[in-house]
C-alpha cells in the first residue's frame, strides 16, 4: 500500500467520525506487518475526557483483531473536509502506539501541500515503557 493510499484511507475513515462537540473529524489508517489495514475515527463523548482519538480507535481495533506489529499510520483531520492543515497525533496516542511500535514506525500526515513523513521517535524519543519500571 502506498503512502498516498494510506492517507486516502485515513481521510475516508474520518467520514465515520462522531464529533458533535469539536466538529473536528479525524481519521486514522494503520497498516499491520502482514498488510492488513485498520481504520479508526475519533469518537467523542458528552463527558469530554471519555473521547477516543482516531489513532487509538484504529490501534485498539487492530490489537483486538490479534495484530501487534505495525509498519505505518496515516492521520487526517478536518473540520471542513479540506484537510488543509496537518493533524498532529496527541501525546496519549503516541504513548499508546509506543507500546507496540518501535521508534522507526512511520507516521504519515497530510495538508494542502502534500504528505509529511515522521517517525514515532521524532515525536516521542523517550516513551514510558516496561523497562522504565525495572529500576
Ligand atoms: N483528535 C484525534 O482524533 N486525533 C488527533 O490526533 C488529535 C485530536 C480528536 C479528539 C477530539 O475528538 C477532536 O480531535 C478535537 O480534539
Amino acid at each position: 500500500m502506498t503512502d498516498l493510499e494510506l492517507i486516502d484511507a485515513a481521510k475516508e475513515a474520518s467520514r465515520q467520525s462522531y464529533s458533535p462537540y469539536s466538529k473536528f473529524k479525524v481519521g486514522a489508517a494503520l497498516l499491520s506487518d502482514d498488510g492488513s489495514l485498520y481504520k479508526g475515527c475519533n469518537v467523542e463523548n458528552a463527558s469530554y475526557g471519555a473521547t477516543c482519538c482516531a489513532e487509538r480507535t484504529a490501534l485498539f481495533t487492530a490489537v483486538a483483531d490479534g495484530k501487534r506489529r505495525f509498519s505505518k499510520l496515516a492521520v487526517a483531520g478536518s473540520s471542513d473536509g479540506t484537510f488543509a492543515i496537518i493533524t498532529q497525533p496527541c501525546g496519549v496516542c503516541l504513548q499508546a502506539l509506543s507500546e507496540f511500535c518501535s521508534g522507526e514506525f512511520e507516521v504519515l500526515l497530510t495538508d494542502k501541500i502534500g504528505i509529511r513523513k515522521m517517525k514515532l521517535s521524532d515525536y516521542l524519543p523517550y516513551p514510558f515503557e516496561k523497562a522504565s519500571m525495572e529500576g
